[in-house]
């Protein structure tokens, strides 16, 4: 049971993950509804990223993982999906930005000009569009052709969302995005996903538990390897069924 309400855009049906013997995801089964933020809460080793891995296949990239169960998109087995579909419909974000070592404009225009999806004489539009969308263009307009590598952690991370959507996903993974940055950029980086959401459908791993209450309107909570709990982000904050979770809210676990 999953305890949310509303269209999942991703589902997961008894997804099991086991190194060896060692099993770090057991039967977790869950939803994320569309167009909406869930959070992914519980301790550290308790099998968080583990999931977003499974979600858009990276998993299978990782030597030694057993795999079972299944994860839908919109309803579908993402298992007969070609994975480089499947990173193109779930874009990620990563906890340390990566930005490609070239110019602003280039980190944005890289996937048009690879897929050839926009028209080079529309190309200054989309990255400015791109931009903008994650409140950058503002920031970063006159200087598109330095290295990304001179922006500050924030703005490098708000670049990285921005480079996620440039394939036009439809859900984007973020795996504790704001723990390298401070409280001002992690400010802008959770408004620009509150921004984010009437578009995409948001899955986002954090430790910040005052973040996930700010902007989650789902909340999973994982320990163990085992989904706890889920429930729309009012039930599980304010009023959580699980003893567990509780312990976990009151910062009873790591
Ligand atoms: N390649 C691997 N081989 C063996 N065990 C692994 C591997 N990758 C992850 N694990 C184990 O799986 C468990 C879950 O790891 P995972 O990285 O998903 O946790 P997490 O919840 O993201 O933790 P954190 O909050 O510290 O990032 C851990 O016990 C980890 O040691
Ligand atoms: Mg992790």
């Amino acid at each position: 049971m999953s305890g949310l309400e509303g269209d999942p855009i991703i589902r997961t049906v008894d997804l099991t993950v086991s190194y060896g013997k060692k099993t770090v995801l057991d039967h977790v089964t869950f939803s994320a509804p569309a167009f909406s933020i869930t959070a992914v809460l519980g301790p550290s080793g308790c099998g968080k990223t583990t999931l977003l891995s499974c979600l858009n296949a990276l998993i299978r990239e990782q030597s030694g993982a057993q795999v079972s169960g299944d994860v839908l998109l919109s309803g579908k087995s993402t298992a007969g999906i070609a994975v480089e579909d499947l990173r193109r419909r779930i874009g990620m974000v990563t906890q340390t930005p990566t930005p490609f070592p070239f110019s602003i404009y280039k980190n944005i225009a890289y996937a048009p000009k690879y897929y050839r999806s926009v028209r080079k004489a529309d190309l200054d539009e989309f990255v400015r569009q791109k931009l903008q969308m994650v409140g950058l263009y503002e920031e970063v307009s006159d200087r598109l052709n330095q290295s990304a590598l001179s922006l500050s952690g924030g703005q490098q991370q708000r670049l990285c969302i921005a480079r996620a959507l440039t394939v036009d996903p439809e859900v984007l993974l973020l795996d504790e995005p704001c723990s390298a940055l401070d409280v001002k950029a992690t400010s802008k980086v959770e408004s620009t996903l509150l921004e984010l959401k009437r578009d995409y459908s948001i899955i986002i791993v954090t430790h910040n538990i005052a973040q996930a209450r700010r902007i989650a309107d789902y909340a999973v909570f994982l320990n163990d390897g085992r989904l706890v709990e889920a429930a729309s982000a009012r039930e599980f904050f304010e009023n959580p069924r699980e003893e567990a979770t509780r312990s976990f809210l009151m910062g009873a676990f790591g």
